[in-house]
């Protein structure tokens, strides 16, 4: 294991091509200050396009758009700071329908009438 890796074992779906979900793992480059919304936006743009995650929305903690389960907790990857040599389990949030990979149905309009992303209500943090 290099110290100097971070190691993703990420759920993968397709509800629409694939009979069930499986894991795909994923090795990429640490860095001082890597975030893991920056990471897998990092492993889509480099290794795997075909990945599917809610990408920066308002990027600080905010809007709650990037929550996923990562080693079983519901977290904001646009503020999980990645440490060097961690391995962290990522999946989908739980209690929600999967779009694809770890993009899910939050069962709500996302955006205002004008386009931009609106904070969602503190229901979803709750029922995970
Ligand atoms: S992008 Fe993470 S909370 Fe908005």
């Amino acid at each position: 294991m290099n110290k100097k890796s971070i190691y993703l074992k990420v759920f993968r779906y397709d509800p629409s091509t694939d009979y069930a979900p499986t894991y795909k793992n994923y090795e990429i480059q640490w860095r001082e200050g890597l975030l893991l919304l920056k990471a897998l936006k990092d492993i889509r743009d480099n290794f795997d396009e075909t990945l599917a995650f809610r990408d920066f929305c308002c990027g600080c903690s905010w809007c709650m758009s990037c929550l996923m389960m990562v080693n079983g907790k519901a977290i904001r990857a646009c503020s999980r700071l990645l440490k060097a040599g961690e391995s962290l389990l990522i999946e989908p949030l739980k209690g929600k329908p999967v779009i694809k990979d770890l993009v899910v149905d939050y069962g709500i309009k996302m955006t205002t009438p004008q386009g931009t992303f609106k904070k969602m209500e503190g229901i979803l943090v709750k029922k995970v």
